[in-house]
This record gives structure tokens, sequence and C-alpha cells, in this order.
């Protein structure tokens, strides 16, 4: 067949493909983001994955004693999944700086220290500022192989020629393919690259890990199609200003999403946070209105945090609303509910919502929480500090069941709690747990006179 190349326009944002350039992406819809890229129709061409040729009957497909590898970080393992599996492959985003390379050396290093062969291959440092950086974690066993090249080919043929058990690629964004014409980290090299590990990871059986440098947005740059392509999309967060790191999955074929793991940025490396309730509320002040302990489920596991909220008058017209770590609009709607049902007169006053430690959360069980916190701000007077809550708010001021009850209940004890406020409904279909006080409220204004 006749190589033919044609032009094609991409928007750099989220993938969409034109044959025309455009102002204005209609997809993601935005700005000046279309770029000119040249793609050969005849290289996509579709190669099958080993045995996959012809259809095979479910019952003879044997499995392999150990379809996964426990990496060693017991955080990463649980986002995971509980461990990396076999012939996956993962991408890994997160802000520039947040610690993606330093976590995916210290994977390869526990890896490499079980006997297994990794290969890192770096595109964005020289093999002198890896080792700069794998003398600050620790030994590294001979297993553990670095390779820096950016040419995609090069790269497919190591892979193929060493047979690493694990594969880690830093970045997706450096790789470049020959015959592709656009640039590296266009949408088409992408793709291109992404593609190849696929076949690769399906095809050897080999675990691949991705790097994938984020949009402004905090989305994985890029098409869209990247994050269909792969099995499993982590995200490393966390707050610039603060130590701690949150992995998160947002996509897992093999486990369960919104699992997190909690690491602390140190000198040596991530360290692993083991209890992060404890680490979430160190510095909390005591006898402070305004500050309320709540318990938020993220994934299957449990965490205190501490909510604070700062309600005051205001000087101005327009009361002035701010929220750091939640979400603004659920903040002003339950204002309006304390409002509305208990005749509070905070509809003047400036409100300034945070959730310490810089954790980001939209789970509605911390309603309840928030609404103390206000109303504890408002009148100035402080919440018992052995109390937790956690509960729904509806509009109609009511407190409404929330999942893993049991659970929140558990952690609150574990950390010394006296007392947890709680909705009526979890409260009556859950088992015994000593040496806690459980109060069961049913509105806003019963759960307030609690305290
Ligand atoms: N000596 C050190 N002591 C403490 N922290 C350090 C030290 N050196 C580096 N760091 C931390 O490691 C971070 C860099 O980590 P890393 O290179 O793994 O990030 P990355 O996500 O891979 O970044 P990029 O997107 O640029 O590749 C720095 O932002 C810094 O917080
Ligand atoms: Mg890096």
């Amino acid at each position: 067949m006749a190589k033919k190349t044609t032009t094609v326009f991409f928007c750099q944002e989220c993938g969409h493909e034109s044959s025309k350039w455009m102002g204005q992406c209609p997809a993601c819809k935005n700005w000046n983001t279309f770029a000119e890229e040249k793609v050969n129709v005849t290289n996509s061409k579709i190669t099958p994955f080993r045995d996959a040729a012809k259809p095979v009957k479910i019952g003879s497909i044997s499995m392999r004693e150990e379809e996964r590898m426990c990496t060693g970080i017991a955080e990463l393992d649980r986002v995971l999944g509980g461990g990396i599996m076999h012939g996956s492959l993962t991408l890994v985003g997160g802000d520039p700086g947040i610690g993606k390379s330093t976590l995916l050396l210290q994977m390869c290093r526990l890896l490499a220290n079980a006997g297994r062969k990794v290969l890192y291959i770096s595109g964005e440092e020289s093999l002198k500022q890896i080792k700069l950086r794998a003398i600050r974690i620790g030994e590294f066993q001979d297993t553990m192989l670095l390779l820096c090249e950016t040419n995609l080919g090069i790269v497919e043929e190591t892979i193929r020629h060493t047979e690493p058990e694990v594969v880690v690629i830093d970045s997706i964004q450096t790789m470049y393919q020959e015959s592709v014409s656009s640039a590296p980290g266009s949408v088409s090299q992408v793709r291109e690259a992404t593609n190849v590990f696929l076949q690769l990871a399906k095809g050897m059986g080999t675990s691949i890990f991705i790097v994938g440098h984020v949009t402004k947005e905090g989305t994985v740059a890029g098409p869209r199609v990247l994050e269909h392509m792969v099995d499993t999309v982590l995200y490393f967060e966390g707050d610039r200003y603060a130590s701690y790191r949150i992995l998160r999955g947002v996509k897992n074929r093999f486990g369960s999403t919104n699992e997190i793991g909690v690491f602390e940025m140190r000198k040596e490396g991530l360290i692993e946070v083991e209890n992060p309730s404890e680490y979430m509320l160190s510095g909390k002040p005591v006898g402070a209105s305004g500050s309320v302990v709540v318990c938020s489920v993220e994934g299957t596991r449990p965490i205190l945090i501490e909510i604070q909220a700062l309600v005051c008058r205001t000087n101005f017209g327009i009361p002035r609303r701010q929220t750091t770590g939640t979400d603004f609009n659920r903040v002003n709607l339950l204002m309006a509910v304390l409002e509305k049902r208990l005749g509070l007169q905070i509809g003047d006053c400036d409100a300034y919502v945070n959730i310490a430690g810089g954790m980001k959360i939209n789970e509605p069980a911390i309603d309840l929480g928030l609404i103390m916190a206000i109303v504890s701000s408002f009148k100035n007077r402080a919440v018992d500090e052995k109390t937790i809550v956690f509960g729904e708010v509806g509009l109609s001021g009511e407190v409404r069941a929330v999942s893993m009850a049991q659970q929140r209940v558990q952690e609150a004890k574990k950390l010394g709690y006296e007392t947890v406020i709680m909705p009526r409904v979890n409260l009556e279909g859950m088992d015994k747990i000593d040496g806690i006080r459980t109060i069961g409220v049913g509105g806003i204004g019963e759960a307030i006179d609690v305290i």
C-alpha cells in the first residue's frame, strides 16, 4: 500500500481531531489549542496481542500462581488494588515536582531488591541526575537497570531485548516515534507511544508504568483516549506548601478506585503515612470555636479531618464566602439551610471554611461537620474536643444516613475520641461499639442542641 500522509489538526488539550483548523475546540471549549500534525495513514497497523488471534474457552485460560506483585510500599499496593498486575499499563499523573519520579524510583528499588528485573527509562533526566536521587533513596541491587532514551524505536527494542518484569517510562511526553512527524508531547506522538507500550505490556506480560504530565486544569496532558487505553490511572497530588502527598486511583481495571495512599516527602524520599488521621489532626487548636473533627471515608479507609470555620459580620454590602478544600457551593447551601431551618441570622456574615491539612474533600458525610463548625464560630462556642461528627445534611435540615458508619466510629475510637454525633438511621443498623458514646440525631437542630 502506498504510504499516504495527511494533515490533521488536534486539540492539544483534549485530543479532539479535526480536518481543519478551528479557533475553539468543540469538545473541550478551549480557545486556540489546535495544532497541525502529519499523520501516516498506513502506519496505523494493528498487531494482535499474543494468544489473542483465535477465540478460547474461558475455562481453559490458565492463571499464573502469583498474578500480582507486591511493591513493598503498602500505600501504593492498596491504591493499585493489592499489588501490580502482570501485564498491566499504569498511568501516573501529577503536578510538576510533586514526586512522581521519586515514588516510581522507590518502587523500582524495592522490586529490584526483591530480585525482580526492573527497567527505568528516563527521557527527562540524565543517568547522573537519576543516580543523585537514587543515592538519597537508598541502596540499589543490580537487577535495576537504567536507560536514558527518548526514541520510541530504541526503547521498544530495549524492552523486548532485556525482558524486564516492570518498566517505568518517565515520561510519555518525551517519547517520540521517528515516523510521526509531529513534535514529542503532541497528541499523535503520545497516542502512538502509548499504543506501543500497550502492545508490549499485553504481549510480553510486562507491567509498565507511564508518567504523564498534567495540564493546567489538572488532567493528564494529551489525548483523553490515553486514559481509556491504560488499565489504571493514578494521580499524585498534594499541597505545594505541605510535605504530605496523596496518591489517588481514578481508574482501575483491577481494583477499587477512590482508594488513597498518603505519603510524606522527606529528604530520603517518600515515606508512607500509616495513620493519616493522626497526621491530619496534628496541630489542632484546643478550645477554639469553629473547629470540628469529622470523619470522611476515602476509598475503604476512614480519615479524621479537622474543619475550621470563621464567621463574622461583613463590612461590605455583599458578604464574602471562601472555602479551601471543599465545595464552595455546598457551604453556601448549608448556610442557607441554617438560616432557613434554624432561623440563624448568618445571611449577612462573611464565612471562611477551611479543611485543615490541605486535603480536598467533597464527601457529603462532612456536611454535618461543616454545619457544626459554622454554628460554633457564629456563636463563638467551642465544640467539645473529644467529639467527632459525621452525616449528610438535606435541604430540609434533616441528617441523612452515610455509608460505612461502623468503620468511622471505630476510627474515632482508635484515636481516643469519646463521643460521636451521627445520623440516627445509621445508629439503628449498627453493632454496639464499647468505649465510645454514640448519639444519633435526625436533624441539624438536634445535633446542635447536643453540643
Ligand atoms: N534533598 C531533598 N530534600 C527534600 N526534598 C527533596 C529533596 N530533593 C528533592 N526533593 C523533593 O522532591 C521533589 C521532586 O521530586 P520528583 O523529581 O520525583 O518530582 P516529579 O513529579 O518527577 O517532577 P517532574 O514532573 O518535574 O518530573 C521536589 O519538588 C522536592 O519536593
Ligand atoms: Mg520526574
